[in-house]
């Protein structure tokens, strides 16, 4: 073998070794944000950082059209409050799949899965998504085959991990929970039949969150002496257990061979006490190196499919499970890095921050120096903040714990003015708050200013107006000369 062969195929083996395991490592794009980054912004993230996959939880217009032609595969989402009707009307779904992936895919977006509801078997849902999710996605599916595109985009239903259980906390008495069983044999049947991956979100923090005596390390993957023992496996880390009782579950009933997608994992930086970016860190890169080794679970050995929860910090998530469920990026609200994550994907390892952001003007709102903390408006005002605004880095062992009284109520009127938009009336607080050119943030506390993500819808609707307005003068302007 000549030399330059020999380059060639080390050149291959060490794409491989950097890039990791095969398939990437994908991401989670949501966008329940006040001001999102635009699509554009994003996608130039997701080249910049390697991901290859990135899954939605719909399927706006704007974001399929800047994933055209990235060659980045796509899993678009349908909300669960769709599921009823796509369920009960199937051209519905012919119109969705038509809409929403054969257009798009026509136009160069790589679109590979239809994520069908999100987590909709959750318990917090009361059931509400029991009788349409799987008529939903038979009717996707059908939809699917009839505009020709079965072959090459899958359905699949991203599910939480409380779908099955093990009594005993070994992954070898796992199977699907009792009240579910049935529809979870019919989901899985149906997805084995169409050749359709099983897609599940696996959570360690959510452990550890809702029982406090659990044990720390072996959510994370560095060993633990609290590891599971089941049979002639010991599990050192939550996920392999857990991911493990989902084979166990699907094995059990006859379909060992399901390939299986990590539709979401991650850790949260703010809002608890083990959200925090020592945490995330320790987290996420223990995860991505678990899983560029290769070697899978004990019963799945191989590459894993996942997709890292979340790209970037969405403000405007529901916080019913919990202040954190704003901070789950691996970027913030607007791009940054939030610490050091090598991902396997670049030659550099490190995060590459979001480009092109435009911001408000340098100023924040602020609680008047001279402000009373006995004034009778200072707790509904800052309740009017917070409830309007985001507050859920400030709280016990959060990022801004360590502000007194008066920053909490500075970062309170700031939140809520920055997600006005820096409006002076946003800035009002019955006279309490005043705006400043200095910096209020601390060492850990981000006093935020805002992205400036209307820009271009302002100047969009200003140009909607003025078409508008030569739209009603054209028409209706003879129109009158006419009458007159
Ligand atoms: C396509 O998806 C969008 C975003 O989820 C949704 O609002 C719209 O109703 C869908 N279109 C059709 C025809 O179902
Ligand atoms: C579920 O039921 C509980 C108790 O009846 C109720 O408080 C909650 O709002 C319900 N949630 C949903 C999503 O319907
Ligand atoms: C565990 O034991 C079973 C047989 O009891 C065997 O099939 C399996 O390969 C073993 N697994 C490992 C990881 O050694
Ligand atoms: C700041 O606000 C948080 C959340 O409302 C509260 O838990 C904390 O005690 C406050 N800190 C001070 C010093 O008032």
């Amino acid at each position: 073998m000549g030399w330059w062969s020999f380059s060639l195929v080390l050149g291959v083996v060490c794409w491989v070794c950097s890039v990791g395991s095969v398939g990437g490592i994908g991401a989670n794009w949501g966008t329940q944000t006040s001001h999102p980054l635009s699509p554009s912004i994003v996608v130039q993230m997701l080249k910049d950082n390697g991901f290859q996959k990135v899954k939605l939880f719909d399927a706006e217009d704007g974001t399929l059209s800047a994933l055209r032609k990235t060659g980045i595969e796509v899993m678009v989402g349908i909300p669960n409050d769709m599921l009823a009707t796509l369920a009960s009307d199937m051209s519905a779904a012919e119109k969705w799949v038509s809409k929403n992936v054969s257009g798009h895919v026509s136009d160069g977006v790589n679109i590979r899965y239809v994520a069908v509801g999100n987590e909709p078997f959750l318990q917090t849902y009361n059931g509400s998504f029991l009788q349409t999710t799987f008529p939903a996605l038979q009717n996707i599916q059908g939809a699917l085959i009839k505009a020709g595109l079965s072959n090459q985009v899958k359905v699949t239903v991203p599910l939480n991990a409380d779908v099955y259980q093990s009594p005993d906390g070994k992954p070898s008495t796992g199977d699907f929970r009792d009240d579910i069983r049935q529809l979870m044999l019919s989901i899985v049947k149906f997805l084995s039949d169409n050749a359709a991956p099983f897609t599940v979100n696996i959570y360690p923090f959510i452990s550890l969150y809702s029982d406090s005596s659990f044990p720390v390390d072996y959510a994370f993957f560095e060993g633990t002496s609290s590891g599971v023992v089941d049979g002639n496996v010991t599990y050192s880390n939550m996920f392999d257990a857990n991911h493990d009782t989902l084979i166990w579950a699907l094995q059990k009933n006859g379909f060992g061979n399901l390939p299986v997608i990590i539709g979401e994992i991650g850790w949260p930086t703010d809002g608890d006490m083990n959200a925090n970016n020592q945490f995330a860190q320790r987290f996420n890169q223990g995860f991505m190196d678990h899983i560029s080794t290769g070697q899978g679970t004990p019963l799945r050995p191989g590459p894993v499919d996942a997709y890292l929860f979340s790209l970037i910090d969405e403000d405007e998530k529901s916080i019913q499970p919990g202040n954190f469920e704003r901070h789950w990026g691996i970027f913030t609200y607007d791009g940054l890095p939030k610490y050091q994550l090598n991902l396997r994907t670049t030659n550099s390892g490190a995060l590459v921050r979001a480009k092109n952001v435009k911001y408000l003007s340098k100023q924040w709102c602020v609680l008047k120096p001279t402000a009373s903390l006995d004034d009778p408006n200072m707790a509904p005002s800052v309740s009017y903040a917070c409830a309007n605004g985001d507050c859920t880095s400030l709280g016990y062992k959060t990022s801004c714990s360590d502000l007194d009284v008066r920053g909490n109520i500075s970062y309170a009127f700031n939140s809520y003015y920055q997600k006005n938009d820096q409006e002076d009336a946003a800035c009002g607080f019955q006279g309490l708050a005043t705006i400043t050119n200095k910096d209020p943030s601390t060492t850990t506390c981000r006093f935020g200013i805002m992205i400036d993500s209307d820009s271009s819808a302002s100047q969009n609707l200003a140009h909607f107006q003025l078409s508008a307005l030569q739209f009603v003068l054209a028409v209706f302007f003879p129109l009158v000369l006419t009458w007159l």
